[in-house]
């Protein structure tokens, strides 16, 4: 095992990292030899077994690496398998003497990006390198969010007086008028308590309503932010965002449908901002449009949580499901979902045509975590005074204010709470998960 330089790239003059797996050290050395001759490239690390392979590849984490098929110990496609899982940021090239269509299906699923035969050709090892890494750049960046995202939470006890925890949840719902924006403003309201400082984010880019049931005046939206991505001045955040009398800070949408892509076109940049300023908040809660876009997965990448609101209607659970399908693809821990159900019906009638939160928790392989009742005149008025339904009411015992704050409350817990010290639940009872929280399907 041999290795040199830095593991990353990035910038300007990017140098795309190379590591080398090949049990003949005459292969490795004319690889090397050809790489050293150009600019862009570089090899960091030079592995003689499968094994080797994989260990080296967790510890360098290089952007490309060159695999022979055929090696005694574990072979090439194994080490892929468990590379491609381990350090899903790497695009693998398989190398192999001749082009047998079985072995490279083989190695197409364990992962691998491409292929070279050997003997090794000068400009298809430079020209395979170079598409490959230009094409497994935004992957990487995804990947690179996500565990961006991890180490973006710090730990409660450690942190620091003005460093706050700045948890991200995003409210989802693949289909409009389900309540998204009702509980989106609701959990945002519910988390703040104990000096939490909370940021509502209206990522509805074109029809946002937020600035409506909020009854929130402002010139300044996240439209002006997105010049300043790079550079953001966590200033001139402070300075748009607008602030509800309830003490919630709110980051607005564009003003008009048609000033969305100015967002749009730069789908990183909402994500890019989050992540920068969330630092300076504990909970950041962001209410979505229905539309499943780059934008969108670049802020489900960030969150911690993602609620997802559903009906009780086969259309909306059968849509929830596409999603989380999707979600379970991008290998997304089965926790980082909250399933909510909305406007559940209370009388009877209405029971017996709803989809039942039994069947709906079967359907989508999680637990209901909270089922909301309808409740028009409640919700209604909180629209009309212009706050969010939780804050609308001094009885906080009436549906569905209760359900919306056990869902603040479970999401609360469930962030917070795996920070602080474990408790005998025997000893304290409030740990326990609410009896509140459906916990159905299990
Ligand atoms: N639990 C509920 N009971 C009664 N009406 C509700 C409830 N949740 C949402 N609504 C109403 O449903 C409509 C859509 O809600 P909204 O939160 O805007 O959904 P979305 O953001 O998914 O489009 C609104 O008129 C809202 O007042
Ligand atoms: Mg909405």
């Amino acid at each position: 095992m041999s290795k040199s330089g830095a593991s990353q790239s990035g910038g300007e003059g990017e140098v795309i990292t190379i590591l080398l797996v090949d049990d003949i050290p005459d292969t490795l050395e004319n690889i090397k030899k050809l790489i050293s001759f150009e600019q862009d490239m570089k090899v960091v690390g030079t592995a003689r077994t499968g094994t080797e392979g994989v260990s080296m590849a967790k510890e360098l984490r290089p952007n490309i690496i060159i695999m022979d098929i055929n090696m005694p110990d574990m072979d090439g496609i194994q080490a892929t398998t468990l590379i491609t899982e381990a350090v899903p940021t790497v695009a693998v090239i398989m190398m192999s003497v001749q082009n047998d269509p079985d072995y490279l299906r083989r190695a197409m699923l364990a992962g691998a990006r491409n292929f070279l035969t050997k003997p090794i050709e000068m400009d298809e090892l430079y020209n395979t390198i170079r598409t490959v890494h230009a094409r497994n750049k935004p992957i990487a960046a995804q990947y690179a969010a996500v565990e961006g995202a991890a180490e973006l939470r710090p730990k409660m006890a450690n942190r620091q007086a003005n460093e706050r925890a700045g948890h991200i949840i995003t409210v989802y719902s693949p289909q409009g008028g389900v309540g998204t924006t009702t509980i989106a403003t609701s959990v945002a309201s519910g988390l703040m308590k104990e000096g939490s400082k909370v940021l509502l984010v209206d990522a509805d880019l074109q029809f946002g309503d937020i600035s409506i049931v909020l009854n929130l005046q402002t010139q300044s939206t996240m439209v002006e932010l997105i010049p300043d991505v790079d550079d953001l001045d966590t200033e001139l955040f402070e300075n748009i965002v607008a602030t509800h009398d309830s003490g919630l800070k709110v980051l607005l949408g564009p003003k008009r449908p048609e000033f969305a892509e100015e967002v749009e076109n730069n789908p990183e940049a909402l994500a890019q901002i989050l992540k920068k300023i969330a630092g300076h908040y504990d909970f950041i809660v962001i209410d979505t449009s229905t539309r499943l876009d780059d934008l969108l997965l670049a802020l489900f990448d960030l969150s911690a949580k993602i609620v997802m609101v559903c009906t009780p209607t086969i259309p909306s659970v059968k849509n929830v499901r596409l999603v989380l399908d999707l979600f379970d693809k991008l290998k997304y821990p089965l926790d980082k979902v909250m399933l909510a159900v909305n406007r559940v019906p209370d009388d009877r009638q209405g029971k017996r045509s709803a989809v039942s939160l039994e069947k709906i928790s079967d359907f989508l392989k999680r637990p209901v975590v909270t089922a909301i009742p309808s409740n028009e005149q409640i919700v209604n008025r909180a629209i009309n005074k212009a706050v969010p339904v939780v804050a609308s009411e001094r009885d906080k015992s009436k549906s569905p204010i209760k359900e919306l704050l056990d869902l603040s409350e479970a999401v609360y817990s469930d962030l917070v709470g795996e920070d602080e010290p474990e408790l005998e639940p025997e000893e304290d009872p409030r740990k326990k998960p609410s009896g509140l929280r459906l916990r159905l399907g299990r």
